[in-house]
């Protein structure tokens, strides 16, 4: 699984790393800098819940094949 982070609707609102402070990083300027990043097994679900928690939906978690 891969974050997709969608920088434009990004507003900084810091719930994601509130959430699932293992996954998400925020930058210098507060916004989350987790873009690209892949999820490590087993944080699957936290990794959905503080995507949830976003606002503005910003995030998009991608399954990716295993193999
Ligand atoms: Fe940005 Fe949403 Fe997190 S606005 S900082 S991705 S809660």
């Amino acid at each position: 699984m891969r974050i997709r982070l969608n920088r434009d609707a990004c507003m900084g609102h810091a719930m994601c790393a509130a959430k699932a402070p293992e996954i998400y990083g925020l930058d210098e300027e507060g916004y989350c800098s987790s873009d690209g990043v892949i999820v490590p097994p087993g944080l699957e679900g936290k990794a959905r819940r503080g995507a949830a928690y976003c606002p503005e939906s910003a995030i998009t978690l991608i399954e990716e094949d295993a193999n």
